[in-house]
């Protein structure tokens, strides 16, 4: 029998509506653009609110050149994803956090934002109008990018006079090349992601954009990515360009507690409920740098990096490994937890998980 699933292949649903799924290699997806088919776009006057957004085709959109995001970065972008169930039914994971954090985003760059319910309603539209692009199970999920921009015309430095919220998809496999090997960090030295006071615990665009260089040069170098020190005593760890950070040390897991400069993961936040609840104790604190030379294991947390185990880390051209084959038994157990559940194949006692 032809797997329901196949690439191209029709399949029904619980809504017993037959879909094509788009015409792409399902085994083959890494974190690369794909465009598909359609975007939701939603406006709003500075000092307003946001009224009714729409769905449409996705393509690209007309900006003034003298757009506040264009010219002053007044912006701030989300990232989660929908899973496909074997049921053909999807599963958003936490999408009101993803909202609340895009409240708290906009409030710091002088920004109107849509509400949670405009925010999730929008994302659960987005989604069902690009269905034939959630992958099949097990093959990866479907990427939900959420953009909130000062879109209106300014030319001397102000918030915009008009604002632009946006949702597009893609099809997404494993983000880092690797896979689910484990990536190897360089500690950052010189360069810092961001300062006290700033907005480094914000999603605002011109955070990633400040850590290209060192990311650059880091891959040149053949790292997957950099771990970031806090830019004050240069001896905490803060996070990496993409995701933040987790040690284990026996039964102990800890990861830099949120002060401002860090960017408050939900995969994060899910990864510390989902250990305690695995009997692990866990800790939010100042974690220093040289807590990693005798660490047991170190993971990554990220929407879209889920859980990725840290073969080695390179501090000032010392290199510490920790098992460079696969994942350590820590991070293993948490990865299956929280994936099952987000995949929808465990009980979701947290209730975290949003079906379409
Ligand atoms: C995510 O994990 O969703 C992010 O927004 C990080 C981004 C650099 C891909």
């Amino acid at each position: 029998a032809v797997s329901p699933f196949k690439r191209g292949a029709a399949f029904s649903d619980t809504h017993s509506e037959t879909l094509e799924l788009a015409d792409i290699d399902w085994d083959d997806l890494g974190f690369a653009y794909v465009p598909t088919d359609y975007m939701y776009t939603m406006k709003c006057t500075k000092g307003g609110n946001f009224s009714k957004g729409e769905l449409q085709r996705f393509g690209n959109i007309e900006l003034n050149p003298s757009a506040g995001v264009l010219n002053y970065g007044q912006g701030l972008f989300e990232g989660l994803k929908a899973y496909r169930k074997e049921d053909g039914n999807l599963l958003l994971f936490r999408p009101e956090e993803n909202a609340m954090r895009m409240i708290m985003g906009a409030e710091r760059m002088c920004m109107p934002s849509p509400t949670i319910d405009q925010f999730v309603d929008a994302v659960k539209a987005t989604v069902l109008a690009n269905k034939r692009w959630v992958p099949p199970p097990g093959k990866g999920s479907l990427y939900i990018r959420p953009l909130l921009m000062g879109s209106g015309a300014v030319l001397g430095l102000a918030p915009a006079p008009e604002y632009t919220f946006l949702i597009y998809v893609s099809p997404v496999g494993n983000y880092f090349k690797e896979g689910v090997a484990p990536i190897h960090l360089i500690v950052e030295n010189e360069l810092h992601r961001a300062t006290p006071g700033g907005t480094g615990g914000v999603k605002t665009i011109g955070n990633y954009a400040a850590v290209l260089k060192a990311q650059s040069a880091a891959k040149a170098r053949g790292f997957s990515d950099v771990l970031y020190l806090d830019c004050v005593h240069k001896k905490y760890l803060e996070e990496v360009s993409s995701c933040n950070i987790f040690v284990v040390k026996g039964n102990s897991i800890s990861t830099p507690a949120i002060k401002g400069t860090i960017l408050p993961g939900i995969t994060r936040k899910s990864i510390i409920d989902v250990a305690r609840s695995q009997g692990f104790q866990v800790e939010e604190r100042p974690v220093t740098v040289d807590e990693l030379l005798d660490a047991d294991e170190v993971f990554c947390t990220g929407t879209a990096v889920v859980v990725s185990p840290v073969g080695s880390i390179t501090y000032k051209g010392k290199r510490v490994s920790y098992g460079e084959e696969g994942f350590g038994a820590v991070a293993q157990q948490l990865y299956s937890v929280l994936t099952k559940l987000q995949m929808g194949l465990i009980e979701d006692k947290m209730n975290w998980t949003v079906e379409l």
